[in-house]
């Protein structure tokens, strides 16, 4: 039974059975088609180039292989060639199966996988291994190629007819361009340079890539991939074909790629959690130990803003808006926890518009603080904070509790204490414009270098926001809990009202 297969295969592809050294007897062929770019217009129309590049050939699987094992010895230095200009569907796993000492490399299988995908099922003629492989070129993957060339080379085969016109192959100008059918992820081309295309639309596993399903079971949701268990995007950083997604492609995923939600350390998150409940405690004793002591300073006085008309809104505005943006920004990083109060999509969209609506603000509050002439208030006597600092500070932690008078009280030149100083400074024109830019920077990943501090490049940048995000919340925090500070009758002092 055997026998008569690979005698039926013989007649198929004749030479299959006495495959040579391909090098030498290529020669001939290499005379006229290792001319580059050579071009005729085919039967069919098309613009077709003719040119086997010898070198990429002498590197691909088939290097061993004649030409004339797949084409045949009509195929010469006659011209026009008299040999045959279709192939059988599947002559790949065909003369593999017929090679009894060549392994089949799994070729049968893909063969099932392919009849049974979009691919199969719905195209007529149904696409065959060659539509995707050229057998010019096909090689194995490599461990030793860099894993974004990796994702990029097994794109490049969907993107032949699915990806812009410019670069769709002959006979597939009516599809779409994946770019624009997938413009629901944010940065839709570089989300698509950095997974795979076969790691939404077909199961993991060895048949990555051929059990193409219909889009309708397609991967649809963010936190498939923006979560920290089990994430999907891991596949296209492993070599064997998307199936392990073991410790080393989430290593390898790591070099490459930082993914909000997923590339996120447990033990940081637990440092910072505990660190925040510990400023909490901090903010909540001094407000008890407060009520404790001086009756004088027990009535609570919130949200007391002096300054310009307006201030006051601007205030609530901001509070508002980086509550809005705290809301959205932990959806983001705990997308998975099962505690984020807006789902991953929504979170992204939200917190995009809420910064922007951030930056006008701020640069609202630049403008006008120079032109109301309030600047001033914030770069007073800068140069005596040695001395003003630890005085002011000895009163936050001392004197507020004993009743003493205030250090610097508020009056002119300047209406801010010396820590009021350094802090608006350092936040208005310090935390506030890093997170505007490193904010940005997400935004439009394309500006974010490829590497930096040797992790992917949005690495660094995510961390700078995060670290910001966790210092402007403390300093809302300890913000408002201070507009409660400054005793309730300190608005009858003559001083406060002479500004
Ligand atoms: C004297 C130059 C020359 C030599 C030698 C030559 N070819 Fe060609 N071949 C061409 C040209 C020109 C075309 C494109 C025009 C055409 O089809 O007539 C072509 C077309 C082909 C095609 C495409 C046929 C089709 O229509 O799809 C194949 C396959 C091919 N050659 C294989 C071979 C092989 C295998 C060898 C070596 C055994 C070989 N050629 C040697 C010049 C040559
Ligand atoms: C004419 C028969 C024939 C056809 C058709 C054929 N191959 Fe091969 N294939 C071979 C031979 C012979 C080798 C071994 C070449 C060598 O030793 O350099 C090989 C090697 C391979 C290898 C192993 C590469 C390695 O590094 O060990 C793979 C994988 C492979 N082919 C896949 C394919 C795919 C995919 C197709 C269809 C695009 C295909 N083959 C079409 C004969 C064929
Ligand atoms: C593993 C099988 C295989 C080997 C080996 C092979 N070819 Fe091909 N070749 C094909 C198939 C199949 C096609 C048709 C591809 C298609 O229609 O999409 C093809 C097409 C071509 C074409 C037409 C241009 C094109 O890309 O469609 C030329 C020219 C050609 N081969 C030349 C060569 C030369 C020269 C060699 C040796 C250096 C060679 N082939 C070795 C399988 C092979
Ligand atoms: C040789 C051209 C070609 C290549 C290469 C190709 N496709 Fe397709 N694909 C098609 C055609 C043609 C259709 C049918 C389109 C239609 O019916 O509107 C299709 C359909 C699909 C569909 C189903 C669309 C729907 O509306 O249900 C998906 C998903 C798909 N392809 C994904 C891929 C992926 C992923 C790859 C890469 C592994 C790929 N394709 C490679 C030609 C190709
Ligand atoms: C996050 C997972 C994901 C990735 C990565 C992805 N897709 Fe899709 N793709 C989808 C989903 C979900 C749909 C269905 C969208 C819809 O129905 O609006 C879709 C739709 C499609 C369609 C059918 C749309 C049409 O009308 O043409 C094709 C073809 C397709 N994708 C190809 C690709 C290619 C090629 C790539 C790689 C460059 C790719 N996809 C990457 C999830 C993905
Ligand atoms: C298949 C996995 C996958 C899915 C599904 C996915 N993403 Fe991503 N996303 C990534 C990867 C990988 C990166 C890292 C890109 C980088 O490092 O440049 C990323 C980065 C991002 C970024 C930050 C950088 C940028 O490109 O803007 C945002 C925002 C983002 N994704 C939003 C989304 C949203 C919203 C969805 C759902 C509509 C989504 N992602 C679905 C894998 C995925
Ligand atoms: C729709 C396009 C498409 C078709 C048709 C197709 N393949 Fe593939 N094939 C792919 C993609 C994409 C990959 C890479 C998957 C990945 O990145 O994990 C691949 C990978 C492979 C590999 C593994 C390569 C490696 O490095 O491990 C083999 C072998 C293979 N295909 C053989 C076949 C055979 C045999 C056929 C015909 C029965 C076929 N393919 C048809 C798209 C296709």
């Amino acid at each position: 039974m055997r026998f008569l297969f690979v005698c039926l295969l013989a007649l198929v592809c004749s030479p299959c059975l006495a495959i040579a050294d391909g090098g030498a007897a290529n020669a001939v062929c290499d005379e006229c088609h290792a001319v580059p770019d050579l071009r005729f217009t085919s039967d069919t129309g098309e613009r077709k180039l003719y040119t086997i590049d010898p070198g990429r050939y002498a590197e691909s699987a088939h290097a061993g292989a004649r030409c004339v094992d797949c084409h045949d010895d009509g195929y010469g230095d006659t011209l026009p060639h008299s040999g045959r200009t279709t192939y059988p569907l599947y002559l790949c796993v065909d003369c593999h199966e017929g090679l009894g000492d060549l392994e089949s490399f799994g070729l049968p299988d893909r063969r099932e996988e392919l009849v049974g995908s979009v691919h199969g099922k719905v195209l007529k003629p149904r696409l065959d291994c060659h539509d995707c492989h050229d057998p010019h070129v096909f090689d194995l993957v490599s461990a030793n190629d860099a894993a974004l060339d990796r994702i990029h080379a097994s794109n490049a085969l969907c993107l032949a007819c699915h990806g812009a016109p410019a670069q769709r192959a002959f006979g597939y100008e009516a599809l779409n361009d994946a770019a624009q059918t997938h413009d629901w992820f944010p940065n839709a081309a570089r989300h698509l340079a950095r997974v795979k295309c076969v790691g939404c639309h077909s199961p993991a596993g060895p048949g990555a890539g051929h059990d193409i399903l219909p889009t309708a079971d397609s991967l649809t949701t963010c936190e498939d991939c923006h979560s920290r268990s089990d994430p999907r995007y891991l596949g296209s950083y492993s070599v064997s074909n998307g199936a392990a997604r073991d410790g080393e492609s989430r290593a390898t995923a790591l070099d490459n790629v930082y993914v909000i939600g997923s590339t996120r350390s447990v033990l940081l998150d637990r440092a910072s959690q505990i660190g925040f409940a510990f400023f909490l405690l901090l903010v909540l004793g001094h407000g008890v130990r407060r009520g404790l002591s001086q009756a004088r300073y027990r009535r609570l006085n919130w949200m007391h803003v002096e300054g310009p008309r307006g201030l006051k809104a601007w205030h609530l505005l901001q509070v508002l808006l980086i509550a809005g943006l705290l809301v959205s920004g932990l959806s983001m990083h705990y997308g998975d926890s099962g505690l984020a109060p807006l789902s991953f999509r929504l979170a992204v969209r939200s917190h995009n518009v809420l910064g922007v609506a951030n930056i006008a603000l701020w640069l609202g509050f630049v403008v006008l603080n120079a032109r109301s002439g309030n600047l001033r208030h914030y770069v007073e006597r800068l140069r005596d904070l040695a001395r003003d600092l630890p005085l002011q500070a000895r009163y936050y932690a001392i004197g507020v509790f004993a009743g003493t008078p205030e250090p610097f009280p508020m009056h002119e030149p300047t209406k801010f204490n010396p820590i009021q100083r350094v802090a608006y400074l350092v936040v208005m024109y310090g935390l506030v414009p890093t997170a505007i830019m490193t904010g940005a920077v997400l935004l439009y990943p394309l500006v974010a270098p490829e590497h930096a501090l040797g992790h992917p490049g949005l690495w660094p940048i995510a961390m700078a926001h995060l670290a910001t995000a966790y210092g402007l919340t403390m300093f809302i925090v300890v913000h408002v809990y201070m507009t409660s500070v400054r005793p309730p009758d300190a608005e009858d002092d003559p001083t406060v009202s002479a500004r």
